[in-house]
């Protein structure tokens, strides 16, 4: 962290000790008080269990304010990247920085376009899981496993490494995804295809089987790609927060990533979208919705309006905006543009954008309120919309990834904590308790 970026100083009085800590202004948002000194100086730590109050890192990637419903990916706004820019720009405008030229990004395609295969021996590794494998399981192993095949591109002190690294994930994630789901649905693995670009070739690998011809609906292609794109990045969230601290200690980057799978895997983090479309599901039809803003309302009931609310957005999540399009433009191809799960969703949203109890808690409709709809019209089993979520926030995890090694201040990532347990005592032989 530059000095430049000092704006100012806060004191802090603990113990009738006063101590004076930097203040580091942000580009944009809120600045922060730098406690690194805090323990040496006092003696005392922090206390900020999940991390509502505390910054962990500075970075130059992604910013959200959530007051205003605004993602911005290197200063660029999400709606322009999804409607004008496509997934694999957005993949280099999140790992170099800046859009890139038209010979960049061609090269940068080339690039991507021709790591898409798999080492062949790991067809084996594949067949060592059982049939019935949840895709998210196959995929944490799996991803895991790349550090086992790909030696050369594991030591994180070589720049050129590291990029190789960095292109094998992004390049070989749809290939892992979509084999997950073909294994799981005891059909023979697709190899991907150089002349299909990064979405289109996701959905070939996943749908088309080798006694038909399957040709990839412009439309559908588009709608994977949009998904991508709304997924690619957001931050310090929890599984990118797990990559950060798993590579802090220098692991390698095929284990970091794999971490972050493993994190994302959660229903408070990645699988809320298959949650929404249960509910959608449950709810059925548009004259049952006041019962169910009631049970959401009700303190009672455990029961919560899936899709709504965030953590960091208290205003529309600006993905989901883009998403709800996604979602008419899909439906309307396959037919099921009347879709009572549309309605349902429709006529929730707007339900509860006018509920006192929903404005008052800034509870809007969050990017996973649609995304489920999207990609079950696609086909998709619910088992998989966790996976893709995952194939997508790979880029975010390694761009993420790269700048915390390219930091000159990066250390270990060694949390303390407020000690409760028992104070020291002599230990008790088994025959005398
Ligand atoms: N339905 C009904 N009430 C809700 C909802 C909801 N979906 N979300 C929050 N609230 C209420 C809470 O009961 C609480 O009310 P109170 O102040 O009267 O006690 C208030 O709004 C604040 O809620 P918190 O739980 O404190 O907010 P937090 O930031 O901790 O939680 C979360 C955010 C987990 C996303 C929550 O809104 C939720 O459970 N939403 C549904 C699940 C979901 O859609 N998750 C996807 C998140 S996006 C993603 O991960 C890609």
């Amino acid at each position: 962290m530059s000095e430049q970026k000092q704006q100012g100083t806060a004191t802090l009085t603990v113990d009738g000790k006063s101590v004076e800590l930097p203040v580091y202004a942000a580009s944009v948002g809120p600045s922060v008080i730098d406690v690194r000194k805090l323990y040496a100086e006092t003696g005392h730590f922090t206390f900020d269990p999940g991390f509502t109050s505390t910054a962990a890192c500075d970075s130059d990637i992604t910013y959200i304010d959530g007051g205003k419903g605004e993602l911005l990916h290197r200063g660029y706004p999400i709606d322009q990247l999804a409607e004008k820019s496509h997934f694999l720009e957005v993949c280099y405008l999140l790992l170099y920085g800046e859009l890139p030229s038209k010979a960049q990004l061609t090269t940068f395609e080339k690039n991507v376009t021709e790591h898409t295969m798999l080492h062949e021996q790991m067809t084996n590794f594949y067949r060592g899981f059982r049939r019935d494998a949840h895709p998210m399981a196959i995929m944490v192993g799996v991803v895991g496993a790349l550090s086992a095949f790909y030696h050369d591109s594991t030591d994180i002190t070589d720049p050129m490494q590291r990029e190789i690294a960095s292109i094998r994930m992004i390049a070989k994630m749809p290939t892992i995804a979509a084999w997950a789901y073909k294994y799981s649905v005891g059909q023979p693995f697709v190899y991907p295809r150089n002349d299909l670009d990064y979405a289109a070739n996701f959905m070939h690998m996943c749908f088309s089987v080798p006694c038909a011809e399957y040709n990839v609906d412009p439309v559908m292609a588009q709608a994977m790609d949009r998904i991508m794109t709304l997924h690619a990045d957001h931050e310090q969230n929890a599984s990118t927060s797990t990559v950060r601290l798993a590579g802090s200690s220098d692991a390698n980057p095929f284990a970091c990533i794999a971490a972050g799978v493993a994190c994302l895997w959660g229903p408070a983090h990645g699988g809320a979208n298959e949650a929404c479309l249960n509910m959608l599901r449950e709810i059925g039809t548009v004259d049952r919705i006041p019962e169910f803003i009631a049970r959401a309302k009700d303190k009672d009931d455990p029961f919560r309006l899936m899709g709504f609310g965030h953590r960091v957005y208290k205003n529309y999540d600006p993905r989901a905006k883009v998403m709800e399009q996604t979602a008419k433009e899909v439906l309307e191809l396959v037919g099921t543009e009347d879709s009572p799960i549309l309605q349902v969703a429709q006529e929730l949203e707007k339900i509860a954008l006018e509920d006192e109890y929903f404005v008052k808690r800034s509870l809007y409709p969050n990017v996973d309120f649609y995304s489920g709809i999207v990609l079950n019209a696609m086909g998709f089993p619910t088992s998989m919309f966790t996976a893709i979520f995952a194939l997508s926030r790979t880029v975010g995890w390694i761009a993420q990834w790269k700048e915390m090694i390219g930091d000159p201040d990066q250390r270990i990532g060694r949390p303390r904590q407020l000690y409760t347990g028992a104070t020291a005592r002599d230990y008790v032989p088994v025959d005398d308790r």
